[in-house]
């Protein structure tokens, strides 16, 4: 009864973060013209999400300074960021859906999805550089060294999908890149910003990239296995995509030499519909979903003795806490 209070005092609490942020990139001052432009910004950051990377630099900046408003400047920077690159993931993806509606390239074009990212990432860059001269090149730095880590794990998953020699730990690695590196940054920022010590600032960008690990993990899982209705992207558009996820690379693994090739015809299947029964079908044969799982509880765990790490009394990281769980049990 009382973990259930708690649990939706918290839940509440992660609202009003939520609503925080999503007012703050409403009233942002985005010019109307050209429209082909600035419409595509308003659209996609209107389309919502689960604002959870402005939520975790306000949650850090709160955790070491008990304030969460000096954070505001790096939360936008951060959700800007994060949405200039969905629209160019998008694009690199073909993916049709994107929070339960039409890609910013399927409503436009290619060339208004390649600029209208292009100006967020200046947007993002805008709120990060409001901080005060002295803090600004500590967060500039690494603001500046995930973003290129982003684009270096967003080129690993390209070049995957047509690798046949990709290992799990190269996912490992490629997943860190393209997502992990952007929570824990988005929690380091609030840690800085909040004047956290240097280990516990270092605690909480680990916590972050283990979490996000986990988090892709989810992703992938969910990319097979989620609701279509809930999830709000393309079910299948890794399994279409030639994705080396871990699943498809524990498949892979694990397959007898007839379910290899078997495998391996499917990477050549033109009819989409066939070609992700065929493969959820070989997952369900090989338990592959279940493998997955415990490797993304593995991730979690390691999140969790991050956590615990931080030298702070134990239950100013509940929020944190929460919002780990609710991120983990996500159908969106
Ligand atoms: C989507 O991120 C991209 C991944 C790293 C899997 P989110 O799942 O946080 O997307 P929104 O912002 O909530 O839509
Ligand atoms: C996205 O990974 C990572 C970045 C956007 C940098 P995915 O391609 O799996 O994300 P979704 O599933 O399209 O949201
Ligand atoms: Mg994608
Ligand atoms: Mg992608
Ligand atoms: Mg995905």
């Amino acid at each position: 009864m009382q973990k259930d209070e708690n649990l939706k005092a918290m839940l509440q609490q992660l609202d009003g973060y939520r609503n925080y942020i999503s007012n703050q990139l409403v009233s942002a001052q985005f010019p109307t013209n050209p429209n082909n432009l600035y419409d595509p910004v308003r659209y996609i950051l209107d389309l919502g999400g689960k604002r959870m990377r402005p939520i975790l630099s306000m949650m850090a900046c709160e955790l070491f300074s008990g304030e969460y408003e000096t954070a505001t400047d790096a939360a936008m920077s951060v959700e800007i960021f994060h949405n200039f690159t969905l629209i160019h993931d998008d694009m690199m993806d073909a993916a049709p859906l994107r929070r339960g509606k039409e890609t910013v390239h399927t409503k436009w074009n290619e060339n208004v999805g390649l600029l209208s990212g292009d100006v967020l990432m200046i947007e993002s860059y805008k709120r990060l550089a409001k901080y005060d001269a002295a803090i600004l090149p500590q967060l500039l730095r690494l603001y500046n060294s995930t973003a290129i880590e982003v684009c270096q794990g967003q080129q690993m998953d390209m070049d995957f999908e047509v690798r046949s020699d990709v290992k799990i730990n190269d996912y490992i690695e490629m997943i860190r890149l393209k997502t992990a590196v952007l929570l824990g940054c988005s929690l380091q920022l609030g840690a800085l910003v909040a004047k956290a010590s240097d280990e516990n600032a270092k605690a909480i960008y680990n916590f972050g990239c283990n979490l996000g690990i986990a988090f892709q993990l989810q992703d992938d899982i969910l990319d097979v296995y989620a609701d279509q209705e809930k999830f709000g992207k393309q079910v299948g558009g890794d399994i279409i995509a030639n994705k080396k996820t871990y699943l498809m690379l524990t498949a892979l693994e694990d397959a007898n030499e007839d379910q290899l090739a078997r495998l391996k015809l499917l990477f050549n299947e033109s009819d989409h519909a066939k070609k992700v029964e065929g493969v959820k079908q070989l997952y369900a044969e090989l338990d592959i979903r279940n493998k997955a799982e415990q490797q993304m509880n593995a991730f979690y765990n390691t999140a969790m003795e991050n956590l615990a790490a931080i030298n702070i009394p134990e239950d100013k990281k509940l929020p944190l806490k929460a919002l780990a769980m609710y991120l983990l049990g996500r159908e969106s």
